[in-house]
C-alpha cells in the first residue's frame, strides 16, 4: 500500500489498482482528498501493471459529498469536474465499491465509474436541494440518464437518499454486496470479473434520458408549486433535466454549471449551507464536562393524556420505548389513548405503517390513572395544563414518587423551570423539556436548562431527543425561552399594526411571501383565539377579546379574523373589519396606509432584537441555536436561515436604523438590544 498523500492510499492487487480514501468523519470531497484521487488516478492510468482499478472508502462511510465548508471560499485543490472527465474517459474499467452514505458529490463520483458495487445497506442519492443546491458535478445529466427523467427529478428536487438494494431495481448499482463481506475484496473480484468478460466500459454520458416530455415538465412544476414556494434550487434543477433531455451531454453539463454557479453564490444556499451546520452545533452543549455520559432511559413515563402528552408518547413509542401515561379521569385517560390509536390507525391507513406496527406500538403504551405507576420510568415527562401551582404541587408529588436519578421533565412553555425545580428535594434532576405542536410531527425540542440542572441531565435531554428524531436546542430559563419570548414580539406587532391601518389578511399575506407557512393571525385562529381567554373575565380590551367574546375563536368555531367553510376555505369578513375599525376609532386611533415593507420590518426585526437580547443574556449558547429554533419550531423559511442569519443578510446596522424609524409605534419600554446596536456600530455579524 503507498500512500498518495495523508488521506488517499493506491495498492496493486495483482493487476487491479485499488484507490482508498480515508478522511473522517464522513470522506467529504475536500482539496486534500481531490489532490489525492488525482494523483492516484494519474498513476494508475499511467502504470501498465495496472489493468482495472477499485475506488473505495475507508472508515464509516463512502464519499458523503463535496466539503460544504469549501464553498463560497476561494477555490483551491484539483477540480472535481476534471477528475470525473478523467476517470469516465478512461480505457481502463474503475468501480466503486460503496458503504455508509454516497451522496451528492460522493454519489456523482460513483457515477462517472463504469461501474458501482455497493453494501446493500448503502445508501445514494443527490441531497443537494437540501443546501439550496443542484448536483452540480454531472449529477443532474448522468442521473436522468439512468432512472428517466421523472424519477430523476424527484430524487434531485426532494433530496432523499434510496437504500441498497432499490438502487440495484433502479439500475443506479451493479451488484449488491452481502452484508458483511469485505467490500474491498468484492471490488476487486468484480473488477476481475469485468476484464474476464470483457465488459463493455459503462459511459452513462452516452446513453438517453427516457420519459422527457414537455408535459412531464409542466405536470411536475405544478404538481409541486406550494413545496417548492420561495425556493430557487428545485426550478434550476428542473431546468437541469430539461437540458439533459434535449442537449447534448456537455451542452447539459455547461448548462448545470452555470445554474449551479448562480445557486451556490445565492443567499438562499448560504442560508441553507449555514443551516447544516447550525444544527449540528445546537447539539453541542458549551460547558459541560467533557466525558458527560447520559442517564439510560428505557421507560418513559407521561403525565396528562392531552394533544400534548399524546404526541409527545408517540414519539418515544414510535422508537420502540415503553411509555407509562398518566390521567386524573378515566374518561381522559380514554380518549388520550383513543387518539394516539386514531393517529396510528390514519397513518396505517395511508400505507405509512402496517397494522402490525401500530399493535406493536400501542403494546408499549400502559395508560394509568396513578401517579405511583411512574416509580420505576427514567423519564417522567410532565404535560399538564400550563399552571405554576399546578406543576408544582405535581412535581412536589413526583418527588416522592420517582426513582432516585430519574429525569424529571417539564414541558412548559413559558413558566420558571426553577421554580418547578424547587418544588422538588432534586432541582439536579429537572429540566425543560419543551415540546412543539404537534408534538410528534414538530422536529424542534427546546431543551430548557435550570439553574441547577445536573450535567448529565442535560446531556440525556439531548439524547433522548436525538433518539425520537428531534432537533434538540438548548435554552436558559426565561419567560417563553427562545422560540415564545421572540414569537411575542411578533405578536405584539401584528396587533399594533391592525389597530393602526393594516387588516389582519395585510399582514398574514406578507408573513406568507416572506416564506412563513402562515401569518400571525392564520396561526392565532388555527391555534385558537382563547387561550388563556375565559368568558367570566372577558372584559373586551383587545380585538382578540372581541372576537372571543363574539364566539369567534378560531378556525375551531368556523370564525375568528376569519371566516372558515367546511372545508376550511379562508374569506375576509366584513364583520372583522368593522370590529377592528370600530376599536381603532375608541381607542382614538386615527388610522393610516400602512405599506408591506412596514409591515414586514415591524414583524420580524424586533424578533431579531429580541434574539440579540436572548444572545447577550446567554439564553441562548450562540446565534445559529436561535436560528434552529425558528426553522424548526415555526417554520421560518429555511432560504432565509432564520432571524439572526437573516438580519446579518440586511445588515445589522439597516435593522438598527429601521428599529429607530418605528420606535414611536414598537410599543411602551422598547429598546434596541445593545449587542444589536454594536453589531452596527461595528460592521460586524451576529452570526459567525
Ligand atoms: N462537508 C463538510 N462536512 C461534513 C459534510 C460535508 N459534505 N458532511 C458531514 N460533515 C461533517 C458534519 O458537519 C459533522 O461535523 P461535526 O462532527 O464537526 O459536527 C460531521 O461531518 C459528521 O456529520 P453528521 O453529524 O451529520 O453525521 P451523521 O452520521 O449523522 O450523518 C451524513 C452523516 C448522512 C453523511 C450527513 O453528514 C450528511 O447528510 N452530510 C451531507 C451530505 C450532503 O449534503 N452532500 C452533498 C454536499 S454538496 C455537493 O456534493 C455538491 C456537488 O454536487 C458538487
Amino acid at each position: 500500500m503507498a500512500a498518495i498523500n495523508p488521506v488517499v492510499d493506491l495498492s496493486l492487487e495483482d493487476g487491479i489498482a485499488v484507490i482508498t480514501s480515508n478522511h473522517p468523519p464522513v470522506n467529504a470531497l475536500s482539496a486534500i482528498v481531490r489532490d489525492g484521487l488525482a494523483a492516484a488516478f494519474d498513476q494508475a492510468f499511467a502504470d501498465a501493471a495496472v489493468k482495472a482499478i477499485v475506488l473505495t472508502c475507508a472508515g464509516r462511510t463512502f464519499f458523503a459529498g463535496a466539503d460544504i465548508s469549501e464553498f463560497g471560499k476561494p477555490p483551491k485543490g484539483a477540480s472535481l469536474h476534471a477528475l470525473f472527465d478523467r476517470i469516465e474517459a478512461a480505457d481502463k474499467p474503475v468501480v466503486a465499491a460503496i458503504h455508509g452514505t454516497s451522496l451528492g458529490g460522493g454519489f456523482e463520483t460513483a457515477l462517472v465509474c463504469h461501474y458501482r458495487i455497493a453494501l446493500a445497506s448503502a445508501k445514494v442519492g443527490l441531497p443537494e436541494v437540501k443546501l439550496g443546491l443542484l448536483p452540480g458535478a454531472g449529477g443532474t445529466q448522468r442521473l436522468p440518464r439512468i432512472v428517466g427523467a421523472a424519477r430523476a427529478l424527484e430524487m434531485m428536487t426532494g433530496g432523499a437518499p434510496v437504500g441498497g438494494r432499490q438502487a440495484l431495481e433502479m439500475g443506479l448499482l451493479d451488484e449488491l454486496v452481502a452484508e458483511g463481506a469485505e467490500l474491498r475484496a468484492a471490488g476487486v473480484a468484480f473488477a476481475r470479473r469485468v476484464l474476464a468478460e470483457q465488459r463493455p466500459l459503462r459511459r452513462i454520458r452516452t446513453q438517453a434520458v427516457a420519459g422527457a416530455t414537455p408535459e412531464l415538465f409542466a405536470d411536475f412544476r405544478k404538481k409541486n408549486a406550494k413545496v417548492f414556494r420561495g425556493f430557487d434550487a428545485p426550478e434550476a434543477i428542473i431546468q437541469c433535466v430539461e437540458a439533459a433531455a434535449s442537449l447534448p451531454f456537455d451542452e447539459g453539463q455547461a448548462a448545470e454549471r452555470r445554474l449551479f454557479k448562480g445557486l451556490v453564490e445565492g443567499v438562499q444556499s448560504q442560508a441553507q449551507r449555514y443551516m447544516f451546520f447550525a444544527e449540528r452545533a445546537a447539539a453541542k452543549i458549551d460547558g459541560l464536562p467533557e466525558g458527560t455520559a447520559a442517564r439510560p432511559v428505557k421507560k418513559v413515563g407521561i403525565i396528562g393524556a392531552g394533544t400534548m402528552g399524546g404526541g409527545i408518547a408517540m414519539n418515544f413509542l414510535n422508537r420502540g420505548i415503553a411509555v407509562t401515561i398518566v390521567e386524573t379521569a378515566q374518561a381522559a385517560l380514554d380518549r388520550g389513548t383513543a387518539t394516539i390509536r386514531k393517529n396510528y390507525d390514519n397513518s396505517a391507513a395511508k400505507g405509512r405503517m402496517s397494522a402490525a406496527d401500530v399493535d406493536r406500538r400501542m403494546g408499549l403504551l400502559a395508560p394509568t390513572l396513578e401517579l405511583a405507576t411512574l416509580a420505576d420510568c427514567d423519564l417522567i415527562i410532565e404535560a399538564v395544563f400550563e399552571n405554576m401551582a399546578v406543576k408544582k404541587e405535581l412535581f412536589a408529588r413526583l418527588d416522592t414518587i420517582a426513582r432516585p436519578g430519574a429525569v424529571l421533565a417539564t414541558n412548559t412553555s413559558y413558566l420558571d423551570v426553577n421554580e418547578i425545580a424547587a418544588a422538588t428535594q432534586r432541582p439536579q434532576d429537572v429540566v425543560g423539556l419543551h415540546f412543539f405542536s404537534p408534538a410528534n410531527v414538530m422536529k424542534l425540542l427546546e431543551v430548557v436548562r435550570g439553574a441547577k440542572t445536573a450535567p448529565d441531565v442535560l446531556a440525556t435531554a439531548m439524547e433522548v431527543g436525538k433518539a425520537i428524531g428531534k432537533v434538540a436546542v438548548v435554552a436558559g430559563v426565561c419567560h417563553g425561552f427562545i422560540g415564545n419570548r421572540m414569537l411575542a414580539q411578533r405578536r405584539i406587532q401584528a396587533d399594533a399594526l391592525i389597530l393602526e391601518g393594516a387588516m389582519p389578511w395585510d399582514v398574514d399575506r406578507v408573513a406568507y411571501d416572506f416564506g412563513w407557512p402562515m401569518g400571525p393571525f392564520q396561526m392565532s385562529d388555527l391555534a385558537g383565539l382563547d387561550i388563556g381567554w375565559s368568558k367570566d373575565t372577558s372584559k373586551g380590551a383587545t380585538i382578540r377579546e372581541r372576537l372571543c367574546e363574539l364566539d369567534r375563536r378560531g378556525q375551531k368555531t368556523g370564525a375568528g379574523y376569519y371566516d372558515y367553510d367546511a372545508r376550511r376555505n379562508r374569506s375576509n369578513p366584513a364583520l372583522v373589519e368593522k370590529l377592528i375599525l370600530d376599536f381603532a376609532a375608541e381607542k382614538g386611533v386615527t388610522r393610516r396606509r400602512i405599506d408591506d415593507q412596514e409591515i414586514l420590518e415591524r414583524l420580524v426585526y424586533p424578533m431579531v432584537n429580541e434574539g440579540a437580547k436572548i444572545l447577550a443574556e446567554g439564553i441562548a449558547q450562540r446565534a445559529s441555536d436561535i436560528d434552529v429554533v425558528w426553522i424548526y419550531g415555526y417554520g421560518w423559511p429555511v432560504y432565509r436561515g432564520g432571524p439572526m442569519f437573516y438580519a446579518d443578510t440586511v445588515g445589522a446596522a439597516e435593522v438598527v436604523a429601521a428599529l429607530a424609524k418605528h420606535k414611536p409605534r414598537l410599543g411602551d419600554g422598547f429598546a434596541v438590544a445593545p449587542l444589536l446596536e454594536q453589531a452596527a456600530r461595528d460592521g460586524r455579524r451576529l452570526t459567525a
